[in-house]
């Protein structure tokens, strides 16, 4: 779960989401014709929420479930925590809007290789691995005891639970190796500055030309701003998008470089 030592407190996320909704444009004036085909896509294609039913019905399970769980939060310098099930879901699970924005920003890009780094209880990688079932999937977890719990989680909705357990800085780099190429990465864990930038310098290089990076809470901490700026101003980014919840990077060779701010 997230050093909330680093976090930005309530004034400060009001503070910065003004001023991103002040700076941010409608998704209709967007002039690159991808980035208006994904934001049309998240607008106005039909989300077929049967489909998730059964994961919005674990999600509410996990919310009353009282077991505890003792685990070591990579994200939060490896100290050891004890929460309850309930706790993590309500704290660290994606909540429902943007669960289906994640699932329509991975519907449109069609990976055939995906990867998450940071599973928790299987919630947002559920919503993934029901949009792209064709996909080969990975999620990585540093927390054995939750992995072993989203584990279950998955295999109750039928969905097969690619969970690789271990430190992101051990287990990222094998991985990226073994897939040689990935199409999709979906950054959720440790949101650290420089943690943030050493992930997407290892995810870069292994990333397709039609790939996409998406980096949750970008606007957690001055150090995640910092780090998002980062990204964007990285020669090999051409597109940015930034949705507030999440930051989208591609690196479509021979596309002018553009950021978006925009609202969903
Ligand atoms: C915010 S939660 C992920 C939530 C999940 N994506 C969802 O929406 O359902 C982040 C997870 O990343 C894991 N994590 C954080 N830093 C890590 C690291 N360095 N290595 C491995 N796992 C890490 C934590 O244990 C935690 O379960």
């Amino acid at each position: 779960m997230p050093n909330k030592a680093n976090s930005f407190g309530l004034g400060q996320r009001i503070r910065t989401y003004i001023r991103f909704w002040t700076k941010a444009k409608q998704w209709q004036s967007v002039h690159s014709p991808y980035v208006f085909g994904l934001v049309k896509h998240i607008h106005s294609s039909h989300f077929d929420w049967k489909k998730y039913r059964s994961i919005e019905s674990l999600r509410s399970k996990l919310k009353r479930d009282n077991t505890s769980i003792s685990f070591q939060d990579f994200g939060d310098n490896g100290v050891s925590k004890q929460r309850t099930v309930r706790d993590i879901v309500r704290k660290s699970a994606k909540n429902r809007a943007q669960c289906k924005v994640l699932a329509q920003i991975i519907e449109y890009v069609k990976p055939e290789v995906a990867l998450e780094l940071g599973t928790s209880l299987g919630i947002s990688y559920a919503y993934m691995a029901a949009s792209v079932p064709q996909a080969t999937f990975i999620t990585i977890e540093g927390a054995p005891a939750i992995a072993e719990f989203a584990s279950n989680n998955l295999s109750d909705l039928g969905i097969f639970g690619n969970i690789k357990v271990g430190n992101f800085n051990d287990v990222l780099p094998q991985t990226l190796k073994a897939l040689e190429t990935v199409d999709f990465v979906y950054v959720d864990g440790n949101h650290q500055e420089e943690s943030t930038i050493n992930y997407f310098n290892q995810i870069v290089g292994h990333l397709s030309k039609t790939g996409c990076i998406v980096f949750d809470d970008i606007y957690w901490s001055e150090g995640m701003m910092k780090a998002w700026q980062t990204i964007c101003d990285d020669k090999r980014v051409s597109l940015s998008v930034d949705f507030y919840h999440f930051g989208l990077v591609f690196i479509r060779p021979g596309v002018i470089k553009q950021h978006f701010m925009l609202r969903l």
